[in-house]
């Protein structure tokens, strides 16, 4: 692209669609207002939803959601990184471009852009329980798991283990929060997700009557070990659904009671527990779905 990198190193010139910050005089446009309150979960989540955006973190998380299809609203860039990303803006004339030096890009965001690259790109309308299950085979279910960084690190198993899709109960966290998407490494963009609605017993009936075997992963008094010959008929359905349970309190009592199977990690006497994405990552792989040429 013409213009990135030429003349002065330290006043490049512009680019198309490039709008240059240098102070924070220049943080009033309102393009930029997906770009505010980054650090705060809560207030983003109110925020990505007025704006119907997402915002994707990172040179690679910003070309896999592309590569997904995501459509782009604008970017914002580190000066640093302006002629690294020269091609993802050629490739996407009319998007608008915002660079600037650290600091002003700090002002806005409120963190050290450290990774250099943001994009907002319109959320994809939410899709239906149904939709997420057609044709899957292994299922994953996040009761109420809160924590983005839990989420995101899930996601990221769930893809490299092959699991079809994932349901979230209304709870749980946002898999298109920015840090949720850049923990799983925009494999989110990769999976089949959905939000239940209702009491979780229900949608676990429906998964029974969709064939799925349903299972929760859980320390409980009845559980039957990871590696235990009875849990065979869980490790081989041919659909298996599986709940992941919040952190701290686990699984609830309801939806214990209204799956097939609980399964245990075995750990060692005095040893509580994992955290839920180690643990995930642990039953993901010995529960994923068998295929007869593997
Ligand atoms: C951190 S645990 C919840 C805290 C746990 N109830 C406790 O008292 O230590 C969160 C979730 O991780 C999963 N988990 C963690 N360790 C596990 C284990 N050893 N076996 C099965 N599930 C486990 C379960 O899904 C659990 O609901």
């Amino acid at each position: 692209m013409s213009g990135i990198g030429s003349g002065a190193a330290e006043d490049p010139a512009p680019f198309p669609g490039e709008v240059r910050l240098r102070t924070t005089a220049d943080l009033a446009d309102p393009r930029l207002a997906p770009y505010t309150t980054l650090t705060d979960a809560a207030l983003r989540r109110d925020a990505d939803a007025a704006h119907g955006v997402f915002l994707a973190e990172s040179s690679p998380v910003v070309r896999r959601a592309l590569d997904a299809g995501h459509t782009p609203r604008s970017f914002l860039l580190g000066d640093r990184y302006r002629e690294t990303f020269a091609d993802v803006i050629a490739a996407h004339p009319g998007v608008p471009v915002f660079t600037g030096p650290d600091q002003v890009l700090t002002a806005l965001t409120g963190f050290h852009l450290h990774r250099g690259a943001l994009a907002a790109m319109d959320r994809p309308a939410p899709r239906s329980v149904t939709d997420v299950l057609a044709g899957a085979r292994r299922v994953l279910i996040a009761e109420d798991l809160v924590d983005h960084t839990n989420l995101g690190a899930v996601v990221r198993s769930a893809v490299a283990l092959g699991w079809d899709a994932l349901l979230l109960t209304p709870r749980a966290a946002d898999p298109l929060y920015r840090r949720a998407i850049r923990v799983s490494m925009g494999t989110v963009f990769r999976l089949s997700w959905a939000r239940t609605d209702g009491p979780l017993e229900d949608v676990l009936r429906s998964l029974r009557a969709a064939g799925f075997a349903t299972a929760a992963l859980e320390v409980t008094d009845r559980a039957l070990g990871l590696d235990a010959p009875g849990l065979e008929p869980i490790r081989t359905a041919d659909r298996l659904a599986l709940v992941l349970g919040q952190e701290g309190p686990g699984v609830r009592p309801e939806t214990l009671a209204a799956v097939d199977a609980h399964v245990v990690i075995p750990m060692p006497e005095g040893v509580d527990s994992l955290n839920v994405a180690a643990a995930a990552a642990v039953a993901l792989w010995e529960l994923r779905a068998r295929r007869a040429d593997r």
